[in-house]
C-alpha cells in the first residue's frame, strides 16, 4: 500500500536522485522531473536498479508553467513535493545572476501555484541552504535554525533566502500551503552500490569531487585554498554530510508534512519567519552532522579510508570563502527523529567507490 505520490523536481541532480531512492524505500510513489540541465537519463537506470523497478519520469522544464502543468495533470494523486530543482553553483550565480533569478524563482513560484490550486493540501519539502547564515558570528556556532541569517555573498545564496521568504509567505497567504526547508551543510559522498553519484559538469568546484577526481589522476593536484585562517590546523571548517542520510531526512520532512494534524508550536524560535511559524505550517530545519571538518582533516580522512594517495599544494585562499561553519541539528533530531550518523570514512570511500566507475 502506497504512503502517496510525491512529485521530485530536480529528480536526476545529485541529491535528488538519492532522496527518489530512499522515497521508494519507505513506500512513497515517486514521479520524478528534470529537463537534465544537469543530469543525464544514466541516472534514471541507476535509480532503477537499484529499487529493481521502473521509475515514472516525465520530463519537464519547471520554469515553464504549461509544461511543468502537464506532470500535474497527468499525475492529479500527488499529494506531496520535494523541490530540487534549480541551478546551484555559486561562482556561476555570481557571472550570471539574471539566469539564476529567472530560473530558481519561476520554477519555485510555477511550483507554488500549481500544488496550491490542486485543491488539496500542498506539502512542500524545499531544498535551502546553509548559505542562508553567511559566516555566522563565533558565538552562533554551532549553528542552530534561530541563527541570524545574514545577506549572502552570491545570487545563488540569494536565490535561496528569497525562496524561503516566497515560501513562508504563502504559507500565510494560502492555508492549504505547509512547508518544510531544509537547510543542507555540504552534501557528499554517493549511494553504497555505486551506481548514483555526484556529476559535477567540468571542472568541479567542490571539495570531495575534486579530491576523487585527483585520486582518480584526472587533475594533477588538489588545491587546498588557503591554512591561514583562524582554525586550528588553518584550513576552513565545514560540515560535511553523506547524502544518503541527507536523503533520508527528506523523507522523514514528507512524514511530517503528511500528518493531518496542524499543531502550532508551544516555542517558535526562528526570529525570521515568527508569522510563518505561528500557522503551525511552517518548519525550517538543519542538516549537517554536527561536527566540523577542516580541508585538510577531509584529505587525510580521504587517504587513510581508501589508501589511495593525494597530492595536494597550498593554494591562495578562494574569494567568498567562509572561515568556518558546522551544524547544530539537535532540532531536526528531535522534531524528525533524524541524524547523520554514517562514518567519514565511509562517506569518503563511497565518493572514491562511485569515482572508480565513471
Ligand atoms: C568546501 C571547502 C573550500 C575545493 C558550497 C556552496 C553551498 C553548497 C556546497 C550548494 C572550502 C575548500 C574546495 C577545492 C578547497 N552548494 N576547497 N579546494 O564552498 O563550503 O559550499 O558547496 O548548495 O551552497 O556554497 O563547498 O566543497 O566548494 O568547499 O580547498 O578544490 O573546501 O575552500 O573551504 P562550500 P566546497
Amino acid at each position: 500500500m502506497s504512503k502517496g505520490k510525491i512529485l521530485l523536481t530536480g529528480g536526476t541532480g545529485f541529491i535528488g536522485s538519492h532522496t527518489w531512492v530512499e522515497l521508494l524505500n519507505a513506500g512513497y510513489d515517486v514521479v520524478g522531473v528534470d529537463n537534465f540541465y544537469n543530469s543525464n537519463d544514466k541516472v534514471l537506470r541507476g535509480i532503477e536498479t537499484i529499487v529493481g523497478k521502473k521509475v515514472v519520469f516525465e520530463k519537464a522544464d519547471c520554469s515553464n508553467k504549461e509544461e511543468f502543468k502537464k506532470v500535474f495533470e497527468a499525475h492529479p494523486d500527488i499529494v506531496g513535493a520535494v523541490h530540487f530543482a534549480a541551478y546551484k553553483a555559486v561562482g556561476e550565480s555570481i557571472e550570471k545572476p539574471l539566469d539564476y533569478y529567472r530560473n530558481n524563482m519561476v520554477s519555485l513560484l510555477n511550483l507554488i501555484e500549481l500544488m496550491r490550486d490542486c485543491g488539496k493540501r500542498a506539502n512542500i519539502v524545499f531544498s535551502s541552504s546553509a548559505t542562508v547564515y553567511g559566516q555566522p558570528d563565533k558565538e552562533h556556532l554551532p549553528i542552530s535554525e534561530n541563527a541570524p541569517l545574514k545577506r549572502s555573498l552570491s545570487p545563488y545564496g540569494k536565490s535561496k533566502q528569497m525562496a524561503e521568504e516566497i515560501l513562508s509567505d504563502s504559507v500565510i497567504a494560502y492555508n492549504n500551503v505547509k512547508v518544510c526547508a531544509l537547510r543542507y551543510f555540504n552534501p557528499i559522498g554517493a549511494h553504497p552500490s555505486a551506481l548514483i553519484g555526484e556529476l559535477p559538469r567540468g571542472v568541479p568546484q567542490n571539495l570531495v569531487p575534486f579530491i576523487t577526481q585527483t585520486a582518480a589522476g584526472i587533475r594533477d593536484h588538489l588545491n587546498v585554498f588557503g591554512d591561514d585562517y583562524n582554525t586550528p590546523d588553518g584550513s576552513c571548517i565545514r560540515d560535511y554530510i553523506y547524502v544518503v542520510d541527507l536523503a533520508k531526512a527528506h523523507v522523514k520532512a514528507i512524514d511530517k508534512l503528511m500528518e493531518e494534524k496542524v499543531t502550532v508550536p508551544e516555542v517558535i524560535d526562528e526570529p525570521t519567519y515568527v508569522d510563518a511559524a505561528k500557522t503551525g505550517r511552517w518548519f525550517v530545519y538543519n542538516l549537517g552532522t554536527g561536527r566540523g571538518l577542516s580541508v585538510l582533516e577531509l584529505v587525510r580522512g580521504f587517504i587513510s579510508a581508501t589508501g589511495v594517495n593525494l597530492k595536494y599544494e597550498i593554494a591562495p585562499r578562494r574569494a567568498g570563502d567562509i572561515e568556518q561553519v558546522w551544524a547544530d541539528p539537535s532540532k531536526a533530531k528531535r522534531e524528525l527523529g533524524w541524524s547523520a550518523d554514517t562514518p567519514i570514512e565511509d562517506v569518503l570511500r563511497s565518493a572514491w567507490n562511485w569515482q572508480k566507475t565513471l
